[in-house]
């Protein structure tokens, strides 16, 4: 995810496109840049947060009234100043803002530079600069040329492009990446997402797939990848810019839960990367899992996965224990690491300790983190940046990846394509809110919870406890359905409410009879599971019944997420701020 910005107004440009830029930071913060056009294209681009570049840089000093900006958060390179867009064509002529994967760009950057193109950075949205340049020395205007390059590019874009050769011209296209376009009083911006412009108009047209807009000192043209006119809605926003950087969401952590959906889809695109490298990983005899706190969970599915699909011996090691496991590191174990930040202090001792007799892989959000410096081998999620302090997308994010790299390597299909559909799953459960918001109410003020799960749903009841704990300070005790018996059952009455995961599939009838064991001491029953489940629903005080038959062994993906909103709601109910929860930090940087 990154944030792009253009404007088109009567005064200086760049002291604009840095303030609505920075309203976009929460969709990447590795690097930043503008550029402007006066007669030349001028551009000022670095690595690192907005404040730090602009007090190296200096960004609003470059000259003109137009001109575009981005905000990155990298997937195609590290976070470098050669990286940051925007990018140019050979005679920096031409300047683009990315947001997006563009999938191909391998072999179109291949065809280019044969074509003899000199590139500057390693990131797939340079070749939209060169694609137009090639298209514009054909004789084709910016729009036209602009319009070809992307009939060339296959992938998800949202872009804004200038040229010095067409002063007072913005074009901007979109595909399955957010555009929007800002009117104002004879001025006119393209913005990722409304907050960026909305101190200059509350005037804001939404661009749909492939729809360009052209800004020019009249107005903005909208247009389909034809050339034909479009005739589109101006709405009126009513946001505050604070509502607004939350895309309407009270709160980034229910923002970020509704994102989940789309994260998968992203996520699922880097199934081509990982086919490329696991032939390697057929190899070892043994795997061991090693994260902290929420990627650790996400690593205990990863182990059960690993031992039904592939039959390898799979262990799962907290990052701050792991040094007690140092003894039975070889070079036949693959160690894979889980972090979301990659800057764990626990994982990344983890991996050097894991780094002198094992092959490591590091499963990691943040591209160019120190964890994905220090591995053999790197899988980036595709989650975008999460700002929430508890996980919620990064670890659909993590898991899908997981999902990838045990079908990868037991070379499955079916499996390939029953994950594909797995966000309509995501979509069915985020659908339950208004349930979930009347269960909220009703426990919001329990002492202790439960959650209770057997195989595949053990970890995600483990999820649920974290989640519960994190966000409303409410003990919340995750544990396998079949091992309460062993003790924690001493502490069930009918103050306990006792959370079974509960989805079709082997381990149902084993956990109904776990359900009944804690009835029978009192507890109240929230089932999660299925929708048409009868058998469940008599059981329980609530039911939070999804839609749709997923196997046991998908089921990890859609069932966290009803437990993700529980913890939500129960925490505006206890007015507790879920994005900012007492004593914890987004990323743990000590040991
Ligand atoms: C999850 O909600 C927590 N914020 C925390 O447990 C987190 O998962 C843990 O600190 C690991 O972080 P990492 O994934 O960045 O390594």
């Amino acid at each position: 995810m990154c944030g792009i910005v253009a404007c088109l107004l009567n005064d200086k440009a760049a002291p604009v496109l840095l303030e609505c830029v920075r309203r976009l930071e929460y969709r990447g913060y590795d690097s930043v840049g503008i550029a402007t056009l006066s007669g030349d294209i001028y551009v000022k681009k670095d690595e690192g947060k907005i404040d730090d570049v602009q007090k190296r840089l200096d960004l609003t000093n470059i000259p003109g009234n137009m001109g575009i900006a981005h905000v990155r958060w990298a997937t195609h390179g590290l976070p470098t100043g050669n990286n940051a867009h925007p990018h140019t064509d050979c005679k920096k002529r031409i300047a683009v803002v990315h947001n997006g994967i563009i999938e191909n760009y391998k072999e179109l950057k291949d065809t280019l530079q044969d074509e003899g193109h000199i590139f500057t950075s390693d990131t797939d949205t340079e070749v939209i600069a060169h694609l137009i340049e090639k298209y514009m020395e054909m004789g084709n205007g910016l729009e036209a040329a602009t319009r070809l390059a992307t009939k060339d590019i296959k992938g998800s874009y949202a872009i804004a492009a200038i040229s010095a050769d067409e002063p007072n011209r913005i074009i901007g296209v979109r595909k399955e990446s957010p555009l929007i376009v800002g009117v104002g009083e004879n001025e006119s911006f393209i913005a990722s997402d409304v907050p960026a412009i909305l101190k200059h108009t509350k005037k804001v047209i939404y661009l749909n797939d492939n729809e360009m807009v052209i800004l020019n000192p009249t107005g903005v043209l909208i247009k389909d990848m034809d050339g034909n006119l479009l005739d589109k809605k101006v709405n009126i926003i009513e946001w505050t810019s604070d509502m607004a950087e939350k895309g309407g969401y009270k709160h980034f952590m229910l923002k970020e839960i509704h994102e989940q959906p789309e994260v998968i889809k992203n996520t699922l695109m880097e199934f081509s990367e990982i086919e490329k490298v696991v032939a390697k990983f057929l190899e070892f005899k043994r795997i061991c899992f090693v994260a902290c706190g929420t990627s650790y969970h996400a690593s205990l599915v990863g182990k059960y996965l690993f031992e039904t699909l592939l039959g390898i011996p799979t262990d799962v090691v907290l990052a701050s224990e792991f040094k007690f496991s140092e003894g039975a590191l070889d070079a036949e174990t693959l160690v894979i690491l889980i972090s979301q930040s990659g800057e764990t202090a626990d994982t990344l001792k983890a991996l050097k300790i894991a780094n002198k007799k094992s092959e490591t892989l590091v499963i990691v959000n943040v591209l160019g983190s120190t964890a994905t410096r220090e591995a053999d081998h790197v899988i980036y999620t595709r989650a975008g940046p999460e700002i929430g302090v508890a996980a919620t997308k990064t670890y659909i994010s993590q898991l899908i990846s997981i999902y990838m790299l045990a079908i990868a390597m037991n070379g499955d299909n079916k499996l390939l394509e029953m994950l594909q559909i797995v966000p309509s799953y995501v979509k069915d459960a985020l659908g339950m809110e208004d349930e979930i918001i009347q269960i909220a109410k009703k426990y919001k003020d329990s002492s202790d919870f439960f959650f209770i799960g057997r195989g595949f749903s053990y970890p995600t009841a483990l999820e649920g406890a974290l989640k519960l704990k994190e966000i409303t300070y409410i003990h919340g005790e995750g544990y396998a359905a079949g091992e309460l018996k062993h003790g924690p059952l001493a502490l069930i009455d009918d103050d306990i409410p006792v959370l079974a995961v509960v989805p079709p599939g082997d381990s149902h009838d084993k956990t109904l009879s776990n359900i009944e064991e804690v009835k029978a001491r009192g507890a109240r029953i929230i089932a999660l599971g299925s929708s048409e489940d009868e058998a469940l629903r008599s059981e329980a005080n609530h039911i939070i019944g999804l839609k749709g038959e997923i196997t046991e062994m998908l089921s990890p993906i859609p069932y966290v997420v009803p437990l993700q909103l529980l913890s939500y709601y129960i925490s505006i109910e206890r007015g507790i701020d879920p994005d900012k929860p007492k004593n914890l930090a987004k990323c743990v940087t000590v040991e």
